[in-house]
């Protein structure tokens, strides 16, 4: 079994390079559903869900190779979608229950094929995660839902027409299903109640330039005219607001200074303004002769506590909680974090206290006191957020501190104890 084992005390200082966000990765790479044609992404990270879903992609037709160097320069990796044929239209439970986001799939397969069974995602560690948005939206332009087996089927004989939907709540994977599912639906689709997360930009970015029309993506309202096919497309993935939302809370709890470069401070305006109350110096860097600029974290020397109530974005993500909580943890002070996103956001909690940390949870509010400092102990990932702050908490916890289940951690960030041992810390992945 794979562990990461940190010993705690170094101070982080350098450079560390963003990869393509996962989480705009997934939803780009069931575009290539839509069209005939083929779709190039670049600047895909090199994560297990990158992989699970070229499984599902690989299954049900799509041909994914490596492209060639598309001269961005940019780390990540850049792979040809080619969906002209598509041989099946069913995504196995096998693959669906290793990654939820494979639902989908569902809407994209549905507007080119009329038809798309996928297994119920079922749960995972931090909530029941029910589809109940998404299914009501693709029934709002025609589809019909059926449920058997413990799949979803949805077909539209007749093809589907645009519609109102208004979501009741923020739902991102609902915005992001029904979105790319409107490109192809006969008429206007207005979504309201839309998610507003950069990935949701990112995305229509990426079908606009496929030919889509769709305008108010970012805003609450997204308006879609659907057209009768889709082109090809190249599209880079936008830099992961999450890792380097992480990384900047390292830099922040390790006293050190960190350039987070490929990182758009858009994207990442709340959390990076809980972490200047606590004590950061926040700046933008051009980047010098071609290089992408970043942003730079720098501690001013001091950690105070402070208060989180984790909503849709632009307000404070529930993908940064967990690694906050690390960061409360070792603040002067209290602080207060409310997760209103999902109903088992906290298991990182136990395993913080293990570490020595002071935390007690009462309904969907945990009260964090800080402690001058954490002790390093064996200790258990048991979602990928919780299992960053895990790690978070071990680069300042006295003594080593050995994260288990890594591949928790290897869904979500890449190369991690690659891109922390370049900027100092003492952290190493060990087989026993
Ligand atoms: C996306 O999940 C992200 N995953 C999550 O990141 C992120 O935490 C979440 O958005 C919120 O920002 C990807 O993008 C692949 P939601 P998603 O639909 O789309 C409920 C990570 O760590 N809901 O916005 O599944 C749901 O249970 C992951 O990278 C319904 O009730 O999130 C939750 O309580 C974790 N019915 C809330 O809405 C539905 O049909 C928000 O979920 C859909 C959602």
């Amino acid at each position: 079994m794979e562990k990461l084992v940190i010993t705690g005390g170094k101070r982080l200082e350098g450079t560390i390079e963003i990869s393509g966000a996962k989480n705009a990765a997934l939803p780009l790479m069931c575009t290539p559903l839509l069209t005939e044609d083929p779709v190039i992404l670049t600047n895909l990270p090199r994560l297990a869900d990158i992989t699970t879903l070229t499984d599902l992609l690989n299954h049900l037709g799509v041909t994914v190779t490596i492209a060639g160097g598309d001269g961005s320069g940019s780390g990540g990796r850049s792979l040809t979608f080619d969906a002209s044929t598509i041989a099946d239209t069913v995504a196995p439970y096998d693959i669906v229950r290793k990654m939820r986001a494979s639902i989908l799939v569902l809407g994209p397969l549905v507007a080119r094929m009329g038809e798309a069974t996928v297994s119920m995602p079922g749960g995972c560690a931090i909530g029941n995660r029910p589809i109940d948005l998404h299914l009501k939206a693709l029934e709002a332009l025609g589809a019909i839902i059926e449920m058997e087996d413990g799949y979803v089927r949805a077909t539209a004989p007749d093809g589907l027409k645009g519609g109102a939907v208004r979501f009741p709540f923020v739902s991102v994977g609902a915005t992001e299903n029904i979105l790319m599912t409107a490109t192809l639906a006969k008429g206007t689709t207005v979504i309201e109640n839309a998610a507003r997360e950069p990935e949701i930009t990112d995305l229509a970015n990426c079908l606009i330039s496929m030919g889509a029309r769709i305008t108010g993506a970012g805003s609450e309202t997204i308006t879609v005219e659907g057209v009768e096919k889709l082109h090809g497309t190249t599209h880079a993935v936008m830099p992961d607001r999450v890792e380097a939302g992480s990384y900047a809370v390292a830099a922040l709890m390790t006293r050190g200074d960190l350039l987070l470069k490929n990182a758009r401070l858009a994207d990442m305006q709340a959390p990076l303004d809980v972490l200047a109350e606590a004590g950061a110096v926040i700046s933008e860097e051009a980047g010098i002769n071609g290089e992408p600029g970043g942003v730079r974290v720098k501690s001013n020397g001091h950690l105070k506590g402070f208060n989180i109530v984790t909503q849709p974005f632009p307000a404070f993500p529930t993908d940064m909680q967990a690694q906050f909580m690390a960061l409360a943890s070792v603040a002067d002070g209290a602080s207060v974090i409310t997760e209103a996103i999902f109903e088992n956001r906290f298991m990182h909690v136990p395993e913080l206290c293990r570490l020595g940390a002071d935390i007690t949870v009462t309904g969907s509010s945990a009260t964090i006191r800080g402690v001058p400092s954490l002790k390093g102990a064996q200790v258990m990932a048991t979602d990928l957020r919780a299992s960053m702050s895990l790690a978070l908490a071990g680069l300042v916890a006295d003594g080593d501190t050995v994260i288990n289940r890594l591949y928790h951690l290897d869904r979500g960030y890449e190369r991690l104890e690659d891109k922390l041992r370049a900027v100092g810390a003492q952290i190493e992945r060990v087989n026993d």
